[in-house]
């Protein structure tokens, strides 16, 4: 995929049908460390032991009778190929944690692209769903949070467009705020 938005949306998709009503989404930029962090945590159905291996090894031999998808597969080769790590964590009743790293420096690093846009998609697409939107950059911190956002909305519901916009451009200028973004 050409940005890591993309990604974000489609590990994300992942949590929704999991049936995930908290979706914690974190990127964090270090740049003393040279690391840059992508982290999607829900509280989903889970996956048991057996499932997570075979999901995050793609190129098993059972791979052509295996009907599964390639959303997991390709974050985790985007990561491994900006010299970064994949980790997949998950219980089954208890939810699910995707964590990508990549060198921020490294030549193959997607960037990170418009989670402005990817972000108010998901929440104006599954309004059920609580998310949090956490943004570091180099010790400085942008939250976005669903929770607050309905709160001080009230009745007016995630997806007019007029509100799809709002928070578009919030978690835009949110994200340029802190330590010029990622
Ligand atoms: N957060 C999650 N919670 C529960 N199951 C998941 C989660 N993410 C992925 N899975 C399981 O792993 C499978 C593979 O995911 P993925 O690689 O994104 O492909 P796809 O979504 O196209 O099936 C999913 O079909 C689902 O069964
Ligand atoms: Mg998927």
């Amino acid at each position: 995929m050409k940005e890591l938005s993309l990604n974000i949306l489609d590990i994300t998709q992942n949590s929704i049908s999991a049936c995930a009503t908290k979706i914690i989404i974190s990127v964090e930029k270090d740049t003393k460390e040279n690391l840059l962090t992508v982290r999607i945590e829900d509280n989903g159905k889970g996956m048991d032991k057996e499932f997570v291996k075979s999901v995050t090894d793609p190129f098993t031999t059972t791979r052509s009778t295996r009907k599964v998808g390639m959303g997991i597969p390709l974050l985790k080769m985007s990561a491994e190929q900006a010299g970064g790590e994949f980790k997949l964590n998950s219980e089954l009743g208890v939810g699910t944690t995707v964590t990508a790293t990549f060198k921020l420096n490294h030549i193959d690093r997607v960037p990170l692209g418009d989670v402005g846009q990817t972000i108010s998609v998901l929440v104006s697409c599954n309004q059920q769903v609580d998310f949090l939107y956490v943004h570091k950059s180099d010790g400085e911190e942008f939250k976005f949070d669903t929770i607050e956002i309905k709160e001080i909305l009230g009745d007016v519901p995630l997806n007019e467009p007029d509100v799809i916009m709002w928070m578009q451009e919030y978690i835009r200028d949110g994200i340029k705020s802190i330590n010029g973004g990622a």
